[in-house]
């Protein structure tokens, strides 16, 4: 754009022997059409103009929109300090008039480039954002994790208050947000999260339903609640089983009623959530020991999604174990390496106990202390062990449902269990490994491992080479 016709011929000329499809405007309102219509790459524009000065209708394009033309904009001969100005206002280049047709070819062409290369970065970003929506951040093709998405899809449109079993790690919030991101109306809005077990209940209180000014000792100003927060959008309860019998009761009700008050507040407020909540305690246990009330239950569970633990569905590991490497390469610069053949199979055999959380962190480790070309079996940490599945008790509850969390009491117990089974194993073999490994069903590497993690590695020294174990040493 420029208000003199003359140069503006000169330009149109030269840039159209130059290969470029040229429009021209004589004043900003002119300018603003051809925007609209046009939706060019590239505005050339004179910083005197009538009216309005160029600088300030850069000023304007770049206010009102992100991914509008490249701006070069023209500056009379000797005015650089505007030059810079107008740089700073977000214009890309700037001729200074008089000027060369050779400028104005550079200039341009240089532009074009840079166009170019946005549009290339700008469809790789799409095809990228079309693959993972597509596959779904959420990974895993197992028929568990089929029958998930599944009910992800069938529940997601829907208000449903949805509960979201399974075990520490196996990516309950996932699947929340899953749910807020497919539901086309609540994803405009927002998605709020509270973890139960993380407050006291004094605090979970006001953490839900906000408080006013001066409704307890050292309420300094009105909060508002998360259930006021997600309003429009989702509210995600965590570890719900969690929740102190007081809370729940104030819960249940704002269920019902859809409607809340503050502390200190005598106000009913409305509000428009769509609840999920998450728990990795079976909850009907607790209904049963009179911790959690049943009323409640019901109302939260409309739909239930179960989602198994990592190891009844270990053919996720590998392109779990795939994608992690990836993220962890991006994450932290470094080399993207596969995972080899040797540790993917202790990946798959290895029992994780904290789901996939755990498999992240195993995964990240690895990438970072790597250094061959590939992940290999020696960069997987020690716990790693596959072969003890055998010796684990059975984690179900009444219903064969869910299991029950890993809590070091847990770990503890498995230990000294292990520890028990492992030692009379080998009392009957005469402390023969080879002959405990078979009867155990393990490798007899991976019974050596679990002895010496175990600490009974120094108490079956050799007796003849096929006994012996390593020392810890
Ligand atoms: N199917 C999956 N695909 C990709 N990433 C996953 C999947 N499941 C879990 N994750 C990742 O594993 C980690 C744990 O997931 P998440 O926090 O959702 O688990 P959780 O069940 O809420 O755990 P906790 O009970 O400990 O709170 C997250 O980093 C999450 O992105
Ligand atoms: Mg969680």
């Amino acid at each position: 754009m420029d208000d003199e016709e003359a140069s503006r011929y000169g330009m149109r000329r030269a840039l159209t022997t130059f290969g470029y499809n040229v429009s021209e405007a004589g004043s900003a309102e002119e300018a603003r059409a051809l925007l609209k219509q046009l939706q060019p790459d590239l505005m050339l524009l004179d910083v005197n103009l009538p009216g309005m000065s160029g600088l300030e209708f850069l000023r304007e394009l770049k206010s009102s929109s992100a991914d509008g033309p490249l701006v070069i904009i023209i500056t009379a001969h000797g005015s650089e300090r505007m030059a810079v100005e107008a740089v700073k206002s977000g214009a890309y280049d700037y001729l200074s008039k008089p000027f060369e047709l050779d400028d104005l070819r550079l200039v341009v062409k240089n532009a074009a480039e840079t166009i170019q290369l946005r549009r290339e970065n700008l469809s790789l970003r799409r095809r990228i954002e079309v693959e993972r929506s597509q596959r779904g951040a959420f990974i895993g093709n197992s028929e568990g994790m089929q029958r998930v998405r599944g009910m992800i899809e069938k529940v997601a449109e829907t208000d449903a208050t949805v509960l979201v079993r399974g075990e520490s790690g196996t990516g309950k919030e996932l699947v929340a947000r899953e749910l807020h991101e497919r539901n086309s109306v609540r994803s405009t809005g927002a998605f709020v999260a509270v973890n139960c077990a993380a407050l006291p209940s004094e605090l979970i209180e006001s953490e839900l339903f906000g408080h006013e000014k001066g409704a307890f000792t050292g309420a300094a100003a009105r909060r508002l609640g998360k259930f006021e927060q997600a309003n429009g959008g989702t509210l995600f309860l965590d570890e719900i089983g969690d929740m102190s019998s007081n809370v729940q009761a104030k819960l249940l009700r704002a269920l019902e009623e859809r409607k809340i008050e503050r502390l200190g507040g005598n106000e009913s407020i409305p509000v428009d959530v769509r609840i999920v909540s998450a728990t990795h305690r079976p909850l009907e246990q607790e209904i049963a020991a009179g911790n959690f009330r049943a009323d409640l239950f019901y109302r939260l569970r409309v739909v239930t999604i179960d989602i198994p633990p990592l190891r009844d569905r270990r053919e996720d590991i590998p392109l779990l174990a795939e994608t992690f490497t990836r993220a962890a390469a991006e994450r932290y610069g470094l080399p993207l390496r596969q995972v080899g053949a040797s540790a993917l199979r202790r990946l798959v055999d290895y029992d994780w106990p904290g789901n996939v959380r755990e498999l992240k962190n195993t995964i990240e480790r690895a990438a970072i202390m790597a250094e061959g070309e590939e992940l290999h079996s020696q960069d997987l940490p020690d716990e790693i062990t596959p072969g003890v599945e055998k010796l684990k008790p059975v984690e179900t509850d009444s219903e064969g449902g869910l299991n029950v969390p890993f809590t070091a009491e847990f770990r503890e117990d498995r230990k000294e269990f292990e520890r028990r089974y492992i030692s009379r194993c080998l009392e009957h073999t005469g402390g023969n490994v080879t002959k405990a490994a078979e009867i155990l069903g393990m490798h007899r590497q991976s019974l050596q491992h679990k002895l010496r993690q175990l600490g009974l590695g120094r108490r079956y020294v050799s007796v003849g080479a096929d006994s012996a174990v390593d020392s810890d040493e």
